[in-house]
């Protein structure tokens, strides 16, 4: 049995849709078996076969994880830590999902698996504590990086910019940050690939759609697909390039933040789609909420 944990969130809820598709046997939780609490995990598992693990539970907040760093440990290190120890325990795999936060972006080509992690924010930091938990306390595991992170069910950038495209004559987006899209359905569909596959070895995987673009570019090909698929009405909105230090954050973020996709895609097998199919398979479907763009 899989247990899929974050199961209302972005990711964690994808991969619980597809699993449901596919008729795989699963469980899931949310806030209600709290990762930070070792005894409600432990009791959750009791009577259950648990083989695999998939957390996608997190604190995602990047910029108000600066000013509430504990809290972002609790979430980001501490729970990775106990599902760790209890997967050690009742002999369960791991899928945990981690960040190109962890890198910062100072690099030039793609970032493979094994370069140095060294973050430049709370949420790169504890996130990178988190994986090293994982290592320290269980061998079966899979740490899957990803980025810029878009889902149905969520608020993420692409909902942003058309619900400010629709609403605004002009929006100003990051021209100097450059990084990989990464739809949530492609990703689901990945990790359910290590659910289906026992000879994957364990450790850690980059996994993002292609492409090497700044939030600008995102923009742009966000504007054009949602003018032509009826989305965004203005289609007369500009889209202004700036700095990110025209656009002051917070948190600040890798400036390069590109992905190496070789290992996961040599390891199994696997093409991973180009970023704007992608864009427009989640544009497209049934599934895009369209009161979250109004
Ligand atoms: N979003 C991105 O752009 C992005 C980029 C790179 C990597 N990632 C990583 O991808 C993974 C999935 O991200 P996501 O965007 O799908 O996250 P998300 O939408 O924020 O979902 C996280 C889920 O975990 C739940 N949760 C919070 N605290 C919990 C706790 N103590 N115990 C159990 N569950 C708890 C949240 O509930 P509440 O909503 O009620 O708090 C939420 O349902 C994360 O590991 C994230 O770090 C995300």
């Amino acid at each position: 049995m899989i247990w899929v944990i974050g199961c209302k969130g972005m990711l964690g809820s994808e991969i619980v849709r597809q699993l449901s598709e596919r008729n795989i046997n699963f469980v899931g939780t949310d806030i209600d078996v709290d990762i930070t609490d070792p005894q409600a995990l432990a009791e959750f598992v009791k009577g259950k076969d648990i083989t695999y693990i998939i957390n996608c539970s997190a604190y995602t907040a990047v910029d108000k994880a600066e000013s509430d760093a504990d809290f972002a440990k609790k979430l980001n290190e501490d729970g990775p830590r106990n599902i760790a120890n209890l997967a050690n325990q009742v002999h369960a795999k791991m899928i945990h999902i981690s960040t190109d936060y962890v890198f910062d972006g100072t690099g030039k080509v793609p970032y493979t698996e094994d370069m140095p992690v060294a973050p430049i924010g709370v949420y790169g930091r504890t996130k990178a504590a988190g994986e090293a938990a994982i290592r320290q306390n269980l061998k079966e595991y899979y740490i899957i990086r990803t980025a810029w992170l878009y889902g149905w069910a969520g608020k993420n950038f692409v909902y942003t910019m058309i619900k400010a495209m629709n609403n605004h004559d002009s929006v100003k987006v990051v021209n100097d940050q450059k990084g990989s899209p990464t739809f949530a359905g492609d990703l689901a569909s990945v990790i359910i690939k290590f659910l289906n596959k026992n000879d994957v070895p364990y450790g850690t995987y980059h996994c993002t759609d292609l492409g090497e673009i700044t939030w600008w570019d995102f923009t742009n090909e966000i504007k054009k697909q949602g003018v032509e698929l009826g989305l965004i009405t203005n289609n007369s909105c500009l889209v202004n390039p700036c700095t990110t230090d025209e656009y002051p954050t917070p948190a600040k973020r890798p400036a390069y933040s590109v992905l190496s996709k070789d290992k996961i895609q040599k390891t199994l097998g696997i093409q991973l789609p180009d970023w704007k199919i992608s864009l427009k398979e989640f544009l497209n479907s049934e599934l895009f909420e369209t009161e979250r763009i109004k």
